[in-house]
């Protein structure tokens, strides 16, 4: 049989280029850079690099958006630094709601565990895939794409989500527009909104100008 000799040295021609490195806990002392965290020197590292404690604990809703992101990324768990995935704990009050927001570093996976959920995305061809969520129900929102979730319930929600990155990111629209010095002109003529609108919603969302 000729198949598994080549197969042996295939294997031989594919493996030796790079070493297999086995985990990179990331080192948060030094700066993250595009491709994450430096890797800590491995003799330093423990199981507790592994293990994430906050996600049992629900987030403090007391706030404008009535919502709280518990996120157990790379910066909070540095074990999942170089494997592309982490997770998020989302508690939202009754009223609550996580605005439009994109995270553009990953897909993200969200399986509500408490509560009601009403949760959508909008594609790039501007088309609104929305639907309420149960308990159980799993809602997958693909990278990049702006998306937000309101609490359809009159009881308090609860929800975890993966990502396909260790890093997602989150920019929330509201914060963006409306949360900087971006003078309210210029606000104005990027959104079409009214000036007394905008300044309502920079009272709102902490922005000035
Ligand atoms: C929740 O946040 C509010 C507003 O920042 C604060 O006043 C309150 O003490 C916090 N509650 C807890 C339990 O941390």
């Amino acid at each position: 049989m000729m198949i598994l000799p080549l197969f042996f040295i295939f294997c031989l021609f594919s493996s030796s280029h790079a070493a297999v490195q086995d985990f990179c806990v990331g080192d948060l002392a030094a700066p993250q850079g595009p491709a994450g965290y430096s890797c800590k020197d491995p003799s330093k590292v423990t199981v507790n690099d592994f293990v994430f404690s906050g996600l049992g604990i629900p987030g403090n809703t007391s706030n404008l958006i009535k919502a709280a992101l518990t996120p157990a990324f790379a910066a909070q768990f540095p074990g999942v630094n170089g494997l592309g995935i982490s997770l998020v704990r989302l508690d939202m009050a009754p009223g609550g709601v996580v605005p439009f927001h994109t995270h553009p570093g990953g897909s993200e996976i969200l399986i509500v565990v408490q509560g009601t959920i009403f949760a959508g995305f909008v594609s790039l061809a501007n088309t609104v895939y929305s639907k309420t969520l149960n308990k159980g129900d799993v809602i997958v929102f693909p990278q990049g794409l702006l998306h937000f979730q309101v609490n359809a319930g009159g009881t308090l929600a609860t929800a975890f989500a993966s990502f396909s990155s260790q890093s997602p990111g989150l920019q929330i629209v509201d914060y963006a527009l409306f949360g900087n010095n971006l003078p309210t002109e210029l606000v104005a003529a990027t959104t079409f909104l009214d000036a007394a609108q905008i300044i309502k919603l920079k009272r709102a969302f902490g922005g000035t100008g």
